[in-house]
C-alpha cells in the first residue's frame, strides 16, 4: 500500500529498482547455472566428439583390416614385377598374404625378387611362395600361352594387375610408326590379350578384379610422349568399357593413374629411333617413392576403387583444365612444346 503514497514516477522508479535487483539476483544464480551447464555441455560435446573420432578411427581400422583380410590368400597376378612399381607392389601384396604370380621378361630378376620375398618373414599373416611366369607382352601368342600357365599356378586368378609398361620419348615428326606400334603392343595390346585370356575363368567364378596401372598421361597428353600417352588413353578407354560390361558378371575394374614415380621408366623408355632412351629424367627422379605408390595401389585394390588419380595438385588440376578450359590447356601444352623443342626432359 505504500506504493499508493508515492508519486507515479517514484513508484515506477522503485518498481524498476526492485525488478532490476530481482533480475540481477536471478541472473547471478542463473549465470552460475549457465556456466555449470556450459561446462557440462562442452564436456559432453567434447566427449561425444572424441567418441565419434574414436568410433570413426576404429571403423576405419576395422575396414582396413577387413579389406586386407580380403586379399589374404587371394591369387594376385602382377605384370612387370621385375622392377619399379611392380616390384614394390609384389612386396606389399605378399605381406598381406596374397598368393602371387610374378610376371616379367627377366627370369633372373623375378627369381631374385622371389628370394627377397621369402627372406622377409616380418609379416603377421601367413605368406605364400610366389610363382613366376616369364613372357613378352609385345608377343600376343606368348601372352595367351602365358595366361594358361598363370591359371595353372593356383587354379584361378582373383586380381590381375596390369602394371608392366614402357615409356617413350620423341617428336612425332621423327618417329616411325613402328615405334608407336611397339609401345602400343606392350602397353595396350599385351594387357588386353592377357585380360581377355583370363576373363572367362573370372566370369565363370563370378569373381575377379582387373587393375590397370595407367598414368596421368592416360587422362592428358603431354608433348613428346605421343605413343605413351596414346597407349594409356587407350587403356583407360578399354577399362571403362570393361567395367561397364563386367559389372553384371561380378568382375571389378580399377584404373590407377599415377604421376611421376622414381623408377627406371625413363631409362627404359623407347626413343624416336627405337633405341633405349637411357636417360633418368629429372621429373622421374623427383617423383614419388615406388613403395609409397604401391601402398596406395594396395588400398585402392582392397577398396575396389573404380578410378584413382595418384598425383599431386598440378597434374590433378591439369586434368580438370583439359575438360573445363581445353583452349587454355592446349595453349599451355604448345608453349611447353616450343620451350622444350627437343624431347629432352619435361
Ligand atoms: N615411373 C613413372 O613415373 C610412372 C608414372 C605413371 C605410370 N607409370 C606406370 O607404372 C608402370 C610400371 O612402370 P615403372 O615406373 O615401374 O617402370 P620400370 O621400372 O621400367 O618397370 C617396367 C616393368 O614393365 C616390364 N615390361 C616392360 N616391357 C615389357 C614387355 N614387353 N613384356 C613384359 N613385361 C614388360 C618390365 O619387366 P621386364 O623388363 O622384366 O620385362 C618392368 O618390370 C608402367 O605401366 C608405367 O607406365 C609409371
Ligand atoms: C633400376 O635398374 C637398376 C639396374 O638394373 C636396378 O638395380 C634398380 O633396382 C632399378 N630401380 C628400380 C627402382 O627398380
Amino acid at each position: 500500500m505504500e506504493n499508493c503514497c508515492l508519486h507515479p514516477r517514484q513508484w515506477r522508479g522503485r518498481r524498476m529498482h526492485r525488478i532490476t535487483a530481482d533480475w540481477s539476483r536471478s541472473l547471478g544464480k542463473s549465470s552460475l547455472t549457465v556456466r555449470a551447464m556450459d561446462c557440462v555441455t562442452s564436456t559432453a560435446v567434447l566427449s561425444l566428439l572424441l567418441g565419434c573420432v574414436g568410433v570413426f578411427s576404429l571403423f576405419k581400422l576395422l575396414r582396413c583390416l577387413r579389406m586386407k583380410a580380403r586379399l589374404q590368400d587371394a591369387v594376385v597376378v602382377i605384370t612387370g614385377a621385375t622392377s619399379g612399381l611392380g616390384r614394390e607392389c609384389a612386396k606389399v601384396f605378399h605381406a598381406v598374404g596374397a598368393k602371387l604370380v610374378l610376371c616379367g621378361r627377366n627370369r633372373e630378376a623375378l627369381g631374385q625378387l622371389a628370394k627377397e620375398l621369402a627372406a622377409s618373414r616380418a609379416s603377421e599373416v601367413q605368406t605364400h611362395t610366389p610363382r613366376m611366369v616369364t613372357f613378352d607382352l609385345a608377343d600376343t601368342g606368348a601372352t595367351v600361352a602365358a595366361a594358361a600357365e598363370i591359371l595353372q599356378c593356383f587354379g584361378h586368378v582373383d586380381v590381375l594387375i596390369n602394371n608392366a609398361g614402357v615409356s617413350y620419348r620423341g617428336t612425332i615428326l621423327d618417329t616411325p610408326v613402328d615405334v608407336d606400334r611397339r609401345v602400343m603392343e606392350t602397353n595396350y595390346f599385351g594387357p588386353v590379350a592377357l585380360t581377355k585370356a583370363l576373363l572367362p575363368s573370372m566370369v565363370q567364378r563370378r569373381r575377379g578384379h582387373v587393375v590397370a596401372i595407367s598414368s596421368v598421361q592416360g587422362k592428358i597428353s603431354v608433348p613428346f610422349r605421343s605413343a605413351y600417352a596414346a597407349s594409356k588413353h587407350a587403356t583407360q578407354a578399354f577399362c571403362d568399357c570393361l567395367r561397364a560390361e563386367l559389372e553384371q558378371h561380378g568382375v571389378a575394374v580399377t584404373v590407377l593413374s599415377p604421376g611421376y614415380i622414381r623408377t627406371n621408366l625413363s631409362l627404359n623408355a623407347i626413343a624416336a629411333d627405337g633405341s633405349r632412351y637411357g636417360v633418368m629424367d629429372e621429373t622421374t627422379a623427383q617423383g614419388r617413392v615406388p613403395a609409397d605408390v604401391a601402398r596406395d595401389v594396395l588400398a585402392a585394390v582392397a577398396k575396389k576403387k573404380e578410378d584413382v588419380v595418384l598425383a599431386s595438385l598440378a597434374p590433378s588440376l591439369a586434368i580438370y583444365l583439359r575438360t573445363l578450359a581445353p583452349a587454355l590447356f592446349f595453349r599451355l601444352m604448345a608453349s611447353r612444346a616450343r620451350k622444350e623443342q627437343k624431347p629432352k626432359d619435361s
